[in-house]
């Protein structure tokens, strides 16, 4: 489509539900041709509403694809040396494949000191040095589960990305540094961007692709937004949504959508565009690390 009928909608949610579906094919020959059955283990401290409902939907979803799931559900006042020992419990423990702590963790845990004790090869978030050293040198394993979803919808939707640029707002661990790596692996031109860089608007309008992961609610507007651009909204913000009652809230990403819509080549949506593919990823990263730790080629169209 061409900017003037507006952008193509990248419908996350249902390139998700496909990638569940090739992931349980995967699991399907892992079990019946190597006797593996890819276990992932969840690990949640404390009551935090939204993470509940992550963890949830993360267990969920991973019997669904035909895994083995296990859940831990911490209280919040557990003293950190019990956290560790749950993990290095799974870190040994041959029926899993990925473990999982939820972040943020209650503040007299260190988080630094949970991601550090994951082992690498079971380290399905991509937190650990060792594997975004491995991932910033182009080595097999896990990669950042929202970027690696950013970089499948671009994939598929745009096609060939080399000698695009890419502009990346944010830079956090999470999103904007693994999605550099990724990005310049595709032979992209890549820049990435943030709260305090000069001229932001001036710099997301040289973008060929804009990936939006800066955390401020439609900070993008579609005036920044270069005609035909790819536009990758990773932002998931709760505002106040008076329109539908006192004290309702409704979720909008970085990217003034309606803005940038009539002039975006492609964008995704928020919600359904890039949120769904974070724990289809997760389960993917699962996959290959259930994989590599039996000796096995992970899948290639589950890796970048
Ligand atoms: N909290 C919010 N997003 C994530 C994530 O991707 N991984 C973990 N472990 N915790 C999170």
């Amino acid at each position: 489509m061409t900017s003037q009928t507006g952008a193509q909608i990248i419908d996350g949610k249902a390139y998700a539900e496909g990638l569940r579906g090739r992931i349980a094919g995967h699991v399907a020959r892992l079990k019946t041709e190597h006797g593996i059955t890819p276990g992932l283990a969840v690990v949640i401290v404390g009551h935090d509403p939204a993470s509940q409902i992550y963890v949830t939907n993360k267990a969920k979803q991973t019997v669904e694809v035909g895994m083995h799931s296990e859940k831990y559900e911490l209280p919040a006042d557990v003293p950190e040396a019990e956290v560790l020992a749950l993990i290095e419990k799974l870190n040994a423990d041959p029926a899993i494949h990925g473990i999982l702590v939820q972040l943020p963790v209650p503040r007299h845990i260190d988080p630094n000191k949970i991601i550090a004790t994951i082992a690498p090869a079971k380290d399905v978030d991509c937190f650990t040095p060792e594997s975004v050293g491995r991932l910033q040198i182009g080595l097999p394993g896990p990669v950042s589960c929202t970027p690696l979803g950013c970089l499948m919808l671009l994939r598929d939707f745009v096609g060939d990305l080399a000698g695009k640029h890419a502009v990346i707002v944010g830079r956090s661990n999470l999103v904007g540094k693994p999605m550099a790596q990724l990005l310049l692996r595709e032979n992209c031109t890549v820049t990435v961007a943030h709260s305090r860089t000069a001229d932001l608007p001036g710099i997301v309008r040289q973008a060929d692709i804009v990936v939006a992961a800066v955390g401020r609610p439609l900070m993008i507007k579609g005036d920044w937004i270069k005609p035909g651009a790819a536009v990758i909204d990773v932002g998931i913000n709760r505002v106040p949504a008076p329109d539908k009652g006192e004290g309702k809230t409704r979720t909008v990403g970085d990217v003034d959508y309606a803005s940038a819509l009539p002039v975006a080549g492609w964008i995704t949506p928020v919600p359904g565009g890039v949120g769904p593919m974070t724990i289809a990823c997760l389960l993917a990263n699962t996959v290959t690390t259930a994989s590599l730790i039996n000796g096995l080629v992970p899948p290639k169209d589950l890796t970048p």
